[in-house]
């Protein structure tokens, strides 16, 4: 028994504070990192292969660049929560002007969709297209964050 108790003090112990975090983590801004950070999983293979730090593949860009055009096409508006800005939650480098100018924060997600289309009509001919779609979406992330991303 004692040994038993041991084993799952240690289990507990283990799991809590995986658990905490979970629950501290305002689900809108869980989910809306997990979508950036799935933005900046296909982007950096666009960006390894314009920099020639991985080599060129047509399908691979091809690939990264569908997937990035259908998130920028997601549904974000629960996402960004009214109340869920870094000055009133944890975790959350959202700055409160994205409430104070929702209209301009919508047209950086629409340029944002418009560029990732550029680019995914753009990736799979070759890597000179690839290249030259490569810096208006860029701009597309850069721009946003500029205004609405609190600096690290
Ligand atoms: C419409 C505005 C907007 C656009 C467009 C945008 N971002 Fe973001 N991004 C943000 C904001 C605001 C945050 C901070 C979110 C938070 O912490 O709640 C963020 C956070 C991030 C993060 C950090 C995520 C985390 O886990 O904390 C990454 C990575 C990121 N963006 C990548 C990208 C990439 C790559 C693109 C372009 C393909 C992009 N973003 C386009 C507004 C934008």
């Amino acid at each position: 028994m004692p040994r038993l108790m041991t084993a799952l003090a240690t289990v507990a112990a283990l799991a809590l504070p995986g658990l905490a975090n979970a629950q501290d983590m305002d689900p809108n801004v869980a989910a809306r990192q997990s979508l950036m950070d799935l933005y900046a999983y296909n982007l950096g293979v666009l960006g390894g292969m314009a920099q020639a730090r991985i080599d060129y593949d047509a399908d691979l860009a091809s690939a990264a660049a569908t997937s990035l055009y259908h998130l920028s096409m997601a549904g974000t508006e629960r996402m960004w929560a009214e109340g869920t800005d870094n000055m009133s939650v944890e975790g959350t480098r959202a700055l409160p002007a994205i409430w104070d100018n929702a209209e301009d924060f919508e047209a950086h997600e629409a340029a944002l969709v418009t560029a990732a289309e550029a680019m995914m009509e753009a990736a799979g001919t070759d890597l000179a297209s690839l290249q030259g779609a490569m810096g208006g979406l860029g701009r597309a992330c850069g721009a946003c964050h500029q205004t609405y991303r609190q600096p690290e």
